[in-house]
């Protein structure tokens, strides 16, 4: 959602900032621009609406555009059309001051009025127009100093913010504030760099710094300094990033959501392996001991998403192994509902980026109740981990496609290994149990390769046969229909094909009247009790036209009696099946996305992190 990139050396600035948002383009955007300033000359803004590509043309891949200090930006568009004029950088007339922002200023009516008042006019809709007035009034009223400006129109602005910003008076130097949007800062050698994620950075530096909310910096030819908000000098830890600048390539695959579908068995052995010890898992990194685990008398697990399916598949897990109460909310339901969290409540986050609006706004709740918050999370460093009291990170790695795979896979992970040690802990499991559980976990890697190596071929040849679907259902009882939801949610958002998840039980209330000739229905049986109702529920969309399509266990080949389309999953523990029943609904997804010739790794409208509401 929104990409910033900057940069300060001695190098030609716009290739560099050009390169910097190609490797943010998964975040999602709409139009793209830069301003890039030559020593004390003025900054030179262009901007194009639609794909990079089409500000690489008007800047001959950055060549046309000279000067060593620059910022980009690729827009998700929050107020206004995508267009042109909308588009970052924004400025001022006499371009005195120009910025970029990701997020959203939620009191940019109001500022905007004010500012009229005093003289200022407008020809964006955008709320990031008005951040630049705004800096502009402090500017040229309190003495042009920069960061005093920002630290002014920071105490009036409401709502979230990246914004890195230039000033005419200050040549080679950009300077940043941070409010709850991702943002870091690169040294390197006689050079700087910001930018909203890690992967913009790699190929120049691994030495960053994250910035806190209400901090600015300013970043001159290999210095960063940076400021509280009283405009008091702070410092700041250099962190080094550890991982390998190949992870975020596609590596050989047409996409990085195929690239990361495979990546995924490698996700989920890192995942466990992190935290075994001698065989038994070891949740002391995370900062959870058998006594604060005997202590929690009800969980609540909050996300947005696919976070939220992994969440739905682990309350089921929890609340079979460890018996204790569990409750799934939707981050964007939870913050607004005002909750009862009793005093023996722990509340689990669960986030890919660690930066989702909702979720952290849940987790922020949560925290100013007094209750103890896990987060699980795969950015080191993210907000989310920042904040929360304990971290369970995911070793999924750099995820590039907007649709999650090796994240959520993780995820389901994470909430294996922390439902059976808190059964362990409340005595629900003996010692046998707990091996079996933990072995079981431990060889769901090599299964996820079985189905991969297995199911690949048909279920391209059967995506590209079904890519002019209209509408799907996922059906599912119990933990598959977790399950469902996902593979719903993968279909829909990059094939653009209508589809919803139900609980089996539930179509006869109502929707089995949508079921007609030809509609796709993938069943997804795992769970032995459950499945004789499953068949009966799949005999009556296919008594009604349905075309069938499951999921199953190997072993259960009857099954071919009744559907039309059959995808096996090796046997693994009941409640582990998740694991291994969303890799065809990954593939089908996938694969539907392709034939139809979509995006797959930037689907229309969506972003990879979203940080506004
Ligand atoms: O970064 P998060 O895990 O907090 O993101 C949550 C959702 O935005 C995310 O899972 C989204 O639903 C994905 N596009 C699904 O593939």
């Amino acid at each position: 959602m929104c990409g910033i990139v900057g940069y300060t050396g001695d190098k030609q600035a716009a290739p560099i900032l050009l390169a910097g948002l190609e490797k943010l383009e998964y975040r999602g955007y709409d139009s793209a621009g830069l301003a890039v300033r030559k020593g004390k000359s003025l900054p030179e803004i262009v901007k194009a609406k639609g794909r990079l590509i089409a500000l690489k043309e008007k800047t001959n891949a950055g060549k046309a555009i000279h000067g060593n200090c620059g910022i980009g930006h690729t827009r998700w568009a929050t107020h206004g059309e995508p267009s042109e004029l909308n588009a970052h950088p924004h400025a001022t007339e006499d371009r005195e001051v120009v910025g970029v922002h990701n997020g959203i200023i939620e009191n940019y009516q109001e500022l905007r009025e004010k500012l009229i008042k005093k003289g200022y006019s407008f020809y964006s809709d955008t709320d990031t127009e008005v951040a630049v007035k705004l800096v502009h009034y402090y500017y040229e009223n309190y003495g042009q100093n920069p960061i005093d400006s920002l630290a002014r129109a920071m105490t009036r602005i409401r709502g979230t913010y990246a914004l890195a910003f230039m000033f005419k008076e200050y040549p080679e130097e950009i300077y940043v504030a941070r409010q709850d949007n991702p943002m870091i800062l690169g040294q390197g050698v006689g050079e700087t760099f910001v930018a909203s994620d890690v992967p913009a950075l790699l190929p120049y530096t691994r030495q960053v710094y994250y910035i806190g909310n209400q901090e600015m910096a300013r970043l001159h030819k290999g210095e960063i300094t940076f400021y509280n908000i009283d405009q008091e000098v702070i410092e700041k830890e250099l962190i080094e990033i550890k991982w390998d600048a190949e992870a975020a390539e596609k590596g050989g695959y047409e996409h990085f959501m195929m690239k990361e579908i495979y990546e995924q068995p490698r996700a989920v052995r890192d995942t466990v392996n992190a935290v075994l010890k001698n065989g038994r898992i070891d949740l002391s990194d995370a900062g959870l001991d058998e006594k604060t685990i005997r202590s929690i008398g009800r969980i609540y697990i909050v996300a947005c998403g696919s976070a939220y399916h992994a969440g739905v598949a682990m309350q089921y897990v929890m609340e079979e192994l460890a018996r204790i109460p569990v409750r799934v909310e939707l981050a964007s339901e939870f913050r607004y509902r005002n909750p009862i969290l009793e005093e023996n409540s722990f509340v689990i986050i669960i986030s890919q980026s660690g930066e989702t609006a909702d979720s952290l706004a849940a987790l922020r709740l949560s925290k100013e109740q007094k209750i103890p918050t896990l987060a699980i999370v795969n950015v080191v460093g993210s907000t989310i981990a920042r904040e929360a009291d304990h971290v369970f990170y995911t070793l999924a790695g750099p995820e590039i496609a907007v649709a999650t795979t090796k994240a959520y896979s993780a995820q389901l992970i994470a909430g294996n290994l922390l439902s059976i040690q808190f059964a362990y802990a409340k005595g629900k499991l003996d010692e046998k149990r707990y091996k079996e559980l933990i072995e079981a976990l431990q060889k769901l890697p090599e299964q996820i390769q079985k189905v991969l190596d297995d199911e690949k071929e048909r279920i391209q040849w059967f995506a590209s046969k079904y890519a002019n679907a209209k509408d799907v259902f996922f059906i599912g009882r119990g933990i598959d229909y977790a399950v469902g939801m996902e593979g719903s949610l993968k279909l829909k958002e990059i094939s653009y094909i209508h589809s919803e998840a139900y609980a089996a039980g539930e179509l006869k209330h109502g929707t089995i009247s949508l079921i007609e000739d030809g509609i796709l229905v993938v069943s997804v049986l795992t769970q032995k009790e459950l499945y004789e109702k499953m068949i009966s529920n799949m005999v009556e969309v296919k008594c009604r036209g349905a075309y069938l399509v499951a999921v199953t266990m190997a072993g259960n080949y009857k099954v071919e009696d009744t559907v039309n389309f059959a995808l096996y999953i090796p046997e693994t523990e009941e409640c582990f099946t998740p694991s291994l029943a969303v890799i065809p609904l990954q593939l089908l997804g996938y694969y539907v996305s392709v034939s139809k010739g979509l995006d797959v790794d930037k689907p229309r409208n969506l972003a990879k992190s979203v940080t506004v509401e």
